[in-house]
């Protein structure tokens, strides 16, 4: 059986919540080109304990499986359209973002890799006289390993892919200021004084302390990185998102904040369920 659930909020924005595998959903609920912009984040094989899902395929049947749903994609993402493509990996086992990559390859332009820092460590001596750091700043949250041989994980990729690899953005939308004022008009922005953000994004998790707490789903992206993606490729031009693997519906959340339509799909009715209740919640607000 399949649950659905559709919310409007008082912006005029519509959320369809649908308990569906994403590919079967794609195929019954969206026709080509419909979509402008996917935010996505699918599971990354690397043994999460998800309810209901099944992490530890072999990589071989991982990655047809991430090929038939991207061949999905392909079909109904318009013709200037992005795919924000979130994945990580982990210390033993970091090659999948990269398998992952070339799969999505066969079907998209790589327009962009961005890097969605969780956690920084930026050293006072380092940076010598900047404005603004008066000491060391250790900011972010990072799950510590114990290893001699591996690295504590800060980071993810978000691979931005295009149909041609030419999609105009808008960069200064989430573009930062100049914190040298005279730059402005030497590197001229059209007198936002902002300059592009680049390629390196920290965004950390929302409330750190609670979501440790309450767990409700072990592999959630902060609301603000959806949000800042469908920013980048410029909401005016969006008439509908969509998260094959919603989850818990940061994506759909975002989408509520913005007051842009949203499609998403979710194979766990536990996270489906929270899904539609986080959404709501977003919407009454
Ligand atoms: C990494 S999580 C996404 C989390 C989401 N970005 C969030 O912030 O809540 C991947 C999700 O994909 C779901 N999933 C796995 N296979 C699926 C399928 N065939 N169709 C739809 N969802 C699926 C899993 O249950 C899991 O919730």
């Amino acid at each position: 059986m399949v649950n659905c659930k559709q919310f409007i909020s008082n912006n005029g924005a519509e959320a369809k919540l649908v308990q569906q595998d994403c590919i079967s959903g794609m195929r019954e609920h969206l026709i080509e080109g419909s979509v402008d912009v996917v935010v996505t984040s699918p599971p990354y094989n690397l043994g999460i304990s998800y309810n209901g899902y099944d992490d530890t395929s072999s990589r071989e049947d991982y990655l047809n499986w991430m090929n038939n749903w991207a061949t999905e994609v392909r079909r109904v993402l318009s013709d200037r359209g992005s795919l924000f493509l979130n994945v990580g990996s982990k210390p033993t086992d970091p090659l999948v973002p990269f398998q992952l990559l070339e799969v999505m390859l066969r079907h998209f332009k790589l327009q962009n890799v961005i890097h969605w820092v969780k956690s920084i460590a930026i050293m006072k001596s380092e940076v010598g006289n900047y404005p603004g750091i008066t000491q060391d700043v250790v900011v972010g949250h990072y799950k510590p390993i114990n290893s001699k041989r591996f690295l504590n994980d800060c980071h993810e990729y978000i691979f931005h892919l295009t149909n041609h690899g030419d999609v105009s953005l808008d960069r200064l939308s989430v573009g930062v200021p100049y914190q040298d004022k005279t730059n402005v008009e030497r590197w001229s922005s059209g007198g936002s004084g902002l300059h592009c953000r680049g390629n390196t994004w920290f965004i950390p998790y929302e409330t750190i302390q609670s979501r440790d707490k309450e767990r409700p789903h072990p592999a959630t992206f902060p609301v603000a990185l959806p949000s800042r993606c469908i920013t980048l490729h410029g909401p005016k031009n969006v008439k509908l998102v969509m998260d094959p693997f919603l989850g818990i519906g940061s994506s759909a959340i975002a989408c509520a904040d913005m007051g842009i339509n949203f499609i998403g799909f979710e194979i766990t009715e536990d996270y489906w369920t929270e899904s539609c209740e986080r959404v709501e919640r977003a919407m009454e607000l």
